[in-house]
């Protein structure tokens, strides 16, 4: 059955309305959505390892990597794993969006860039494939040397090996009923300047590539989370404030409210998606002030930079914050 449902009125101001144009089984529990403008016409530019944010007619919001042709500017490709202990999110769009259907999409963003490098290596798990398709194919575009390394629990629920076997032996598959536990070091070999790591897929297996990674030089890895990392307790317990520059208030942060509702509660608005610390929409700068830095987004020293927060979940060390809200 085709139905057409409008976007949220509550979504966010960047998100479209795009129409779903197509909608494949791409591997066990694993479809692809291809979107467009209802129009037709281009779509917003966007880099591999971006992500857009799927406002569905439920009221869920949920990011999924773009895994189509970026030089296609007309429809942009998102694959969707049916996550069984999931929120409801990936159920609807199995089992009830249909081709023909408008649906809410905020972005593209991207969080997870891929840098320039001579040489790359890609580690994905399960449905972590999604953005680094797009990465092999910008790789092999601009003739780097790279591998791909690519696990999941059977090889009929992992997707796009299709659209892999063209790379031959730059590939490597390994289901994990038929080779066991992926053999990171292995793979990665020896630490050595001017190789980029790239990983995305579940927890144990980023946990694996930083571990495995440790020797290698300061920021070769960067990696993609399904999930938010674990944090302890906040630094602060006490109340702090929040100066907004461009608005000219301060607003008070008690324990157990975000910066992002304390600052909505005054009036202004900060787009925001994950409410997690993993999408990177409620990114804001930073003037003054010591962030107590809760997101999965900033590395070591984008943090100790401290120029910026996501205030979904980051929080304050200091007595007061200054933001360029
Ligand atoms: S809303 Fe996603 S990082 Fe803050």
């Amino acid at each position: 059955m085709t139905t057409t449902a409008p976007a949220p009125a509550s979504a966010p101001a960047d998100v479209a309305a795009l129409r779903v144009t197509g909608k494949d089984v791409r591997a066990d529990g694993v479809l692809t959505l291809d979107l467009a403008a209802p129009a037709g016409g281009r779509l917003r530019d966007w880099t591999p390892g971006a992500h857009i944010d799927l406002v569905l007619p439920n009221g869920l919001t949920r990011q999924y990597s773009l895994c189509g042709d970026r030089w296609d500017p007309t429809t942009y490709r998102v694959g969707v794993l049916r996550e069984a202990a999931g929120r409801g999110g990936s159920a609807f769009v199995h089992d009830e969006l249909a081709v023909g259907d408008l649906v809410g999409v905020g972005g593209p963003r991207n969080n997870f860039p891929l840098v320039p490098a001579d040489s790359y290596l890609f580690v994905a798990g399960g449905i972590g494939i999604t953005p680094l398709v797009p990465m092999v194919r910008q790789a092999e575009l601009l003739g780097a040397d790279w591998r791909l390394l690519y696990g999941g629990r059977r090889r009929s629920s992992m997707a796009f090996l299709d659209e892999l076997a063209p790379y031959g032996d730059r590939v490597e598959v390994r289901p994990e009923d038929e080779f066991g536990l992926l053999d990171l070091a292995g793979f990665l070999g020896t630490p050595r300047p001017g190789v980029r790591l790239y990983s995305c897929g579940p927890a144990p297996l980023i946990a694996a590539m930083e571990t495995v990674a440790a020797g290698w030089p300061p920021y070769a890895l960067r990696t993609e989370r399904f999930l938010a990392e674990e944090r302890g307790a906040p630094v602060r317990t006490t109340p702090f404030e929040v100066e907004l520059a461009r608005t000219g208030r301060t607003v008070t942060v008690s324990p157990g409210v975000s910066v992002l509702d304390a600052v909505g509660d005054a009036g202004v608005e900060v787009l925001s998606s994950c409410r997690q610390g993993i999408c990177g929409t409620c990114e804001s700068g930073v003037l003054a002030g010591e962030p107590d830095h809760r997101d999965s987004l900033l590395d070591d020293a984008e943090r100790a930079a401290g120029d910026t927060m996501y205030i979904c979940v980051s929080r304050s060390k200091s007595d007061r914050l200054v933001l360029d809200l």
